[in-house]
């Protein structure tokens, strides 16, 4: 297969106004086609209703249905396991540039609707322009990096091993089977697209649940993928209760591996099922995960205060905190304490709270659940530290009802509480006194997740410190801790945070895959 060196998306420019007028007119477009839409679940190719449905609001207005998805019963989702088997037979014979194209195809069908993508998300999700925009060039990342990592994968003796006299001897990598896929509404776009196109590339089939929240995004990726040309079955598309069906195929004996992302309590429930052998099963299930963090930033007294505030910023409050990545603490050193809080509590309070489709910064949160756990939150907080800024959760802006919960700071707080410990996936930051620079890094190491992390510091001696001891799986240093980019930072963490699988990283695709060693005596 021919194809360019892999080279990420660039983002769009937002300073723009051509951008700005081309990105509302997709609004347009999309809220004329595609709101109010169905999805059927899609089994063997065929898209199937359900007697039940999903509903999908707007969490920025939450009086409009932004559309509707099937509501998958465990009959369902028996047959779409069954259906799958099947598919795999042939699927797993295709060649590897075959399948890579099809990746290839629907990088090129993405790219020329990507705005609607965007669009679409600002509407079912929040996301403001900036944030839809870099969520879909990623998406368009993985099928284009993925596809080219497909190719080292490819035949017999891909992988190196030593030469021996009288014998040829290889490694193949063969594909693991049908596994299910079960995506996030925060990244229900990129993620969604990333954790069945891997496995998909490599030869196995998926079935493929996305998060209730994101059912519409999901069935456009669906849409994108089907009409690139992927055989009936391959993908199996089962919007679902993650109870209901989640919890079915995942403790299934023909389930024979989970891709994951979302809580830590979903993903460590995921993984004891999982453990379990059923009666009738043949092997070991495969688990991936990628779960939460308590994601911190250390500024020194040596950080260049605007790069360090900026840096904040961002990583706190871009898509309102929901991100696994999102920089939930600040740890300042007790030499610049008060002029980095003070100026990082004066950048947060000029952010603009809207909807996603105003462009504001600070939007709706996802569901009502979000909500009423993040304002649990809001009023421990002053118990556990001071309140710097924000606090309330209206569930108002400017006239409209959704989930809107103030950018919130709270100031020294301690290294044991809970709002230092538990992820609470909103506006909420909680900052540290550290005494110095070790004290700033032991906070920092302090909690069970290891996902990402950052320094902001001028000091090399430091910087290479955390390199080694800061325990992540993604550091950053003089920067925002958030957005990696597929190939460039591949991501995954350590500890309580996943399986460090690292999604958009070289050796993604081996997590799906199995090696069998052959030999033959000459
Ligand atoms: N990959 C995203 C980031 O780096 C999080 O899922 O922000």
């Amino acid at each position: 297969i021919k194809v360019q060196d892999y080279r990420p998306q660039a983002f769009t420019d937002f300073s723009q106004p051509e951008n700005v007028a081309a990105y509302q007119a997709a609004l347009q477009k999309v809220r004329a086609e595609l709101l109010g839409k169905h999805y059927p679940l899609v089994i063997d190719g065929e898209r199937v209703d359900t007697a039940e449905r999903l509903t999908s609001l707007n969490p920025c207005d939450t009086s409009e249905v932004v559309g509707t998805t099937a509501r998958a019963t465990v009959e369902d989702a028996q047959r779409a396991l069954d259906g799958a088997w099947k598919a795999f037979e042939s699927w797993k014979k295709w060649d590897m540039d075959a399948r890579a194209r099809i990746l290839l195809k629907a990088s090129a069908i993405l790219k020329r609707r990507r705005l609607e993508a965007c669009a679409l998300m600002s509407i079912e999700v929040g996301k403001n322009y900036a944030e839809a925009d870099v969520e879909v060039a990623e998406a368009i990342d993985f099928l284009e990096y993925y596809a080219r990592s497909a190719m080292k994968y490819a035949g017999f003796g891909s992988a190196e091993t030593t030469w021996y006299e009288g014998e040829e001897n290889g490694l193949m990598f063969l594909p693991l089977g049908v596994g299910v896929s079960i995506s996030p509404w925060n990244f229900p776009c990129a993620i969604f697209l990333g954790m069945l196109a891997a496995p998909i590339v490599a030869g196995n089939c998926v079935i493929a649940k996305p998060a209730e929240d994101s059912g519409l995004i999901a069935g456009f990726v669906v849409d994108v993928l089907l009409e690139a040309g992927l055989p009936a079955g391959v993908l199996q598309f089962l919007p679902g209760i993650g109870a209901e069906v989640g919890e079915f195929l995942t403790t299934h004996p023909k389930t024979r591996f989970i891709t994951f992302t979302g809580s830590r309590a979903v993903g460590l429930h995921i993984n004891e099922v999982a453990a379990k052998v059923q009666p009738g099963q043949k092997w070991i299930k495969k688990v991936v995960l990628e779960l939460g963090g308590k994601d911190a930033m250390i500024v020194d007294e040596t950080a260049d205060l605007d790069v360090a505030v900026t840096a904040a910023v961002q990583g706190a409050f871009g898509f309102n905190g929901q991100k696994c990545s999102a920089m939930s603490r600040l740890i300042v050193v007790d030499e610049v304490y008060g002029a980095v809080v003070n100026a990082f509590v004066e950048r947060a309070q000029a952010l603009k709270m809207g909807t996603g489709e105003e462009n504001a910064n600070i939007t709706g949160v996802v569901n009502e659940m979000s909500f009423k756990k993040i304002s649990g939150y809001l009023e421990l907080g002053p118990q556990e530290g001071k309140l710097l800024l924000g606090g309330q959760a209206p569930g108002e802006c400017g006239g409209k009802k959704g989930y809107y919960i103030q950018p919130t700071i709270f100031g020294d707080v301690d290294q044991g509480a809970r709002i230092a410990q538990e992820e609470i996936f909103g506006p909420v930051v909680a900052v540290f006194r550290a005494r110095d620079w070790n004290h700033a890094l032991e906070i920092a190491n302090s909690t069970e997740y290891g996902l990402t992390g950052g320094v902001c510091s001028n000091r090399r001696e430091r910087l290479e410190q955390a390199r080694n001891e800061f325990e992540v799986g993604n550091l950053y240093f003089n920067r925002k801790i958030t957005g990696a980019i597929v190939g460039v930072q591949p991501f995954g963490g350590y500890n309580m945070s996943g399986t460090d699988s690292k999604a958009g990283g070289p050796d993604y695709l081996a997590n799906f895959m199995q090696l069998k060693t052959v030999t033959e005596r000459w």
